[in-house]
Formats: structure tokens, C-alpha cells, sequence
């Protein structure tokens, strides 16, 4: 009978620490297998939304990135394995308050609206919505938006900033993934892209002619979702976050991937 419960949670932590490879980062041994006795095999399932450089994004097969990283150290803080589902931006908090996923890990910002659905972690960084436009565009600041048509990945913060431009005309294109409306831009289908300063930067770098105005549009906090009312695995967060934010590991992770200015 031991032996049998022993080869099971031995299956039980292979398989863990399968899964978890498919999130390792950038080629160094980051498995999240459990090593703590009691919860070994307990997965930590993150849902997020892999289009959103440097924080998730695929390199190869892997699903690679900053949160990838930060849930990566939480799973071990907590015992646990780490599991990515990959899925629509939009589909994320629904994921979670389904029980389907344990966490939303997606540079996914605080909002009151999200708040009524899930709840949020302390914030782990700050960011900002920018503008990115063509480098000949005549669009110099956020006002120039008015009027004009503008990508944004449906469902997040830019989206939301963008609509408030509806009534002067604007006219909002949402598309799944957030490169799929920098695209559309450098095609000359729509005027200017309102997205995380992040990603915009990364998209600015690998592609020729375009540009992010100076003026950003809101200022953000990032914080990682739970499902309403789950205290018991928030407290745990918060408790493995702060540790990794007074470690420095929190900031080493972020400063693998944003190079400072
Ligand atoms: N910060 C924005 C939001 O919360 C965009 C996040 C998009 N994240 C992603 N993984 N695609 O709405």
C-alpha cells in the first residue's frame, strides 16, 4: 500500500514537473517541481494570455516571460507545480472564477470592474497604456486620437481607454492579439495602437517605422487574480510576493527581460 502511494505521488511529481517545463524560461532550469513533502503534486494553474512580451510570450515551444518567472518562484514558495493554460485575454477571469484556473497571471491590471469578478494580489509592477503610430503619423498625443481609428486586444485596459474616444468619432478596432493591431497599423488599416508600454516597446524594436508617442495615455498597476473570496491562496500570494519583492528576486526577474533606461 505505501509503496503504491509513493509511486503515485512519484507519477503525480513527473508529470508536474513536465508540465512545467513548457514554462521554463529562457532556457534555464526553472521547474517549479514540489519539494516540500505534504503538497507534492498540488498544481498552481495560471491562466494567461501568451501575446504580451516581455511579461508572456512564446519562444519556441516554450511559454517564456516575466510572469512566467514570478509564478515560477510563487509554485515553489507554495509547493506546488506549476501549470500554463495559454488562452484568450478576455477568457482569463472567467477561467478563474470557474475554479478552471487557480490564478490569472497576464500583466493584467487592477480595475473596479475586475474587482466585482476577482480578486487581486498586492500589484507586483507598475505600467502605463501608450500610443503607437506610424513615424511619418500627424497623431502627436493623446488628443489626436479623437477621431481616428485605433487597434487595441480586446478586453484589456487599452481597449477600455481607446472606447472613451468613441464619442468623438473614434472608431475602435479589437483584435485578439495585441501585434495583430500593430500590424494592421504598419498596413495602413487603422491610425494608431493603444497598448501596454511594455509590449509596445518590444513591437517598436522588431519592426521598422513606427514609434510610441512620449505622452502616455493611464498609469497601471499589475497584480495577479484569484478567484473571488479564495483568501486562504491570496494570503499565501501576497505572503510568497512580498518575500520575493524583499529578496530582490522579484526585481531580478523583471530586469532579465526590461533593461533599464
Ligand atoms: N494590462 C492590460 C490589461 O490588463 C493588458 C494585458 C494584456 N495581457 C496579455 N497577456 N495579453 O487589460
Amino acid at each position: 500500500m505505501k509503496k503504491q502511494i509513493l509511486a503515485l505521488t512519484m507519477a503525480a511529481m513527473m508529470i508536474g514537473s513536465l508540465t512545467a517545463c513548457a514554462g521554463s524560461g529562457k532556457g534555464d532550469e526553472t521547474t517549479a517541481a514540489a519539494s516540500n513533502g505534504g503538497a507534492a503534486g498540488a498544481v498552481l494553474t495560471m491562466a494567461t494570455n501568451a501575446e504580451f512580451p516581455p511579461y508572456e510570450y512564446h519562444d519556441n515551444n516554450a511559454i517564456v516571460g516575466i510572469d512566467v518567472e514570478i509564478a515560477e518562484a510563487l509554485a515553489e514558495k507554495l509547493g506546488m507545480t506549476l501549470e500554463i493554460e495559454d488562452i484568450a485575454f478576455d477568457s482569463i477571469i472567467p477561467e478563474i472564477d470557474s475554479g478552471k484556473a487557480d490564478i490569472g497571471l497576464a500583466g493584467m491590471t487592477v480595475n473596479e470592474d475586475r474587482l466585482k469578478n476577482v480578486d487581486f494580489s498586492d500589484p507586483y509592477t507598475t505600467a502605463s497604456q501608450v500610443i503607437i503610430v506610424k513615424d511619418e503619423s500627424d497623431i502627436t498625443g493623446p488628443d489626436d486620437l479623437e477621431g481616428k481609428s485605433i487597434g487595441v486586444q480586446l478586453g484589456t485596459t487599452g481597449d477600455i481607454y481607446a472606447s472613451d474616444y468613441e464619442e468623438t468619432g473614434s472608431t475602435i478596432e479589437r483584435y485578439s492579439k495585441g501585434f495583430e493591431a500593430v500590424q494592421a497599423m504598419m498596413q495602413g488599416k487603422i491610425d494608431a495602437v493603444v497598448i501596454d508600454l511594455e509590449p509596445a516597446k518590444v513591437f517598436v524594436e522588431e519592426n521598422e517605422g513606427i514609434k510610441i508617442l512620449d505622452e502616455a495615455l493611464t498609469v497601471e498597476e499589475y497584480a495577479i487574480a484569484v478567484k473571488k473570496g479564495n483568501t486562504e491562496l491570496l494570503d499565501k500570494i501576497n505572503t510568497a510576493l512580498s518575500e520575493l519583492k524583499e529578496s530582490g528576486e522579484l526585481q531580478k526577474i523583471i530586469d532579465k527581460y526590461i533593461s533599464a533606461e
